[in-house]
């Protein structure tokens, strides 16, 4: 059979992201113009600013993914892109652009999930990974636990009620002075804190013990911020980061094993980009091995959003005939499509 060459673009948010995948699995280029400089002057992403610099560098991130992936445009067989869920106006310069691309090029255009997206990334890390598997995505949008039933076929397990873990970084991180993305300056300072030093509380939901909540938490550390306001006493930032990361890899950890326990799977996969985070990854693959289940985690590369992860799940619609029309349409609140 002939190779299937995928272009996937991603622009969900604040990373413009091309790349050329082959057969899925196998990353040609991969390409991220990450807008991180820019919003960190707002300490959070503004979606007309990201829309606008999508549209400043879209062309040549797709020029130089398919430069660097050492092919002729040609040659590529379809192209895959991010719909949904995110930004309005940053997908639409994703769409628009694979729109365009695809009638041009006369090729086939395929709409991608983006939590999809991330779960796919596995794919492409472990060549021989094959679903059914537990999944948990956190990254800065979504808190999702699901079971990969087959490709585009999802069990929802259970998804957070209010922020995602990794709004809750970002807005921790911000509240503590460490500014944006807050996810990886918190790994840090967690590092040199102590993680007893504030007992933080764990969120259960009554009615789904899959299910997450990450806004008591942020309270939580805001009212504790204000005490020590209140009464003068200096904030040691790195316990503070250290005691907020513990409680949070905690319930994502045990949620997580609750359904390995339940569903009986042997396989579990983490997703997002908070799947970049060094206690959550040492935790989970610790906790995992105790209980003889194969623990699964991108590199840090293709955690964070990026255009492979696309091109991966695109491959997967493309093989399986679910082509989109030249009517796919932006969709910020899209749904996996459960069974
Ligand atoms: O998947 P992603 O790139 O974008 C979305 O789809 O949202 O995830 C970005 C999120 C941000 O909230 C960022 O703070 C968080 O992932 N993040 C981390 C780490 N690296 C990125 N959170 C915790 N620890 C990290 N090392
Ligand atoms: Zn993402």
């Amino acid at each position: 059979m002939d190779d299937i060459l995928i272009l996937g673009i991603e622009s969900s948010c604040d990373e413009t992201a091309a790349a050329v995948v082959r057969n899925g699995r196998e990353i040609l280029s991969n390409v991220i113009f990450s807008q991180i400089s820019t919003h960190t002057l707002y300490g959070g992403v503004v979606p007309e600013i990201a829309s606008r610099q999508h549209i400043e560098k879209i062309n040549q991130v797709v020029d130089e993914a398919v430069k660097q992936a050492g092919i002729r445009d040609r040659e590529l067989t379809a192209v895959g892109v991010t719909y949904g869920p995110g930004l309005v106006g940053p997908l639409l310069v994703g769409v628009s652009f694979a729109k365009g691309y695809s009638f041009a090029k006369k090729i086939p255009l395929v709409g991608v999930n983006h939590i999809e997206g991330h779960i796919c990334s596995n794919l492409i890390e472990y060549g021989d990974l094959n679903p059914p598997f537990l999944c948990l995505i956190v990254s800065g949008g979504h808190t999702h636990l699901v079971i990969m039933e087959d490709h585009g076929k999802y069990t929802i397990l259970g998804r957070t009620m209010d922020d995602a873990a990794g709004e809750s970084y970002d807005k921790v991180a911000r509240a503590i002075g460490l500014g944006y993305p807050g996810g990886p300056k918190i790994d840090e300072a967690a590092k040199k804190g102590d993680p007893k030093a504030v007992d933080f509380p764990r969120a259960k939901i009554a009615d789904n013990e899959y299910s997450f909540s990450f806004s008591g938490l942020k309270s939580a550390v805001l009212n504790y911020l204000n005490s020590c306001s209140m009464a003068g006493r200096e904030v040691n930032r790195n316990d503070v980061a250290a005691s907020f990361q513990a409680a949070v890899v905690d319930v994502l950890v045990n949620n997580a094993m609750k359904a390995v326990e339940n569903t009986g799977m042997k396989r579990l996969a983490l997703a997002g980009g908070v799947a970049s985070n060094s206690l959550l990854r040492k935790t989970m693959e610790d906790e995992c091995r105790k209980r003889g289940v194969e623990f699964f985690v991108p590199s840090p590369v293709l955690c964070t959003d990026n255009g492979a992860m696309i091109a991966s799940a695109a491959y997967f619609r493309y093989v399986d005939n679910r082509i989109s029309g030249s009517d796919l349409n932006a969709v910020p609140n899209l749904k996996l499509q459960e069974v």
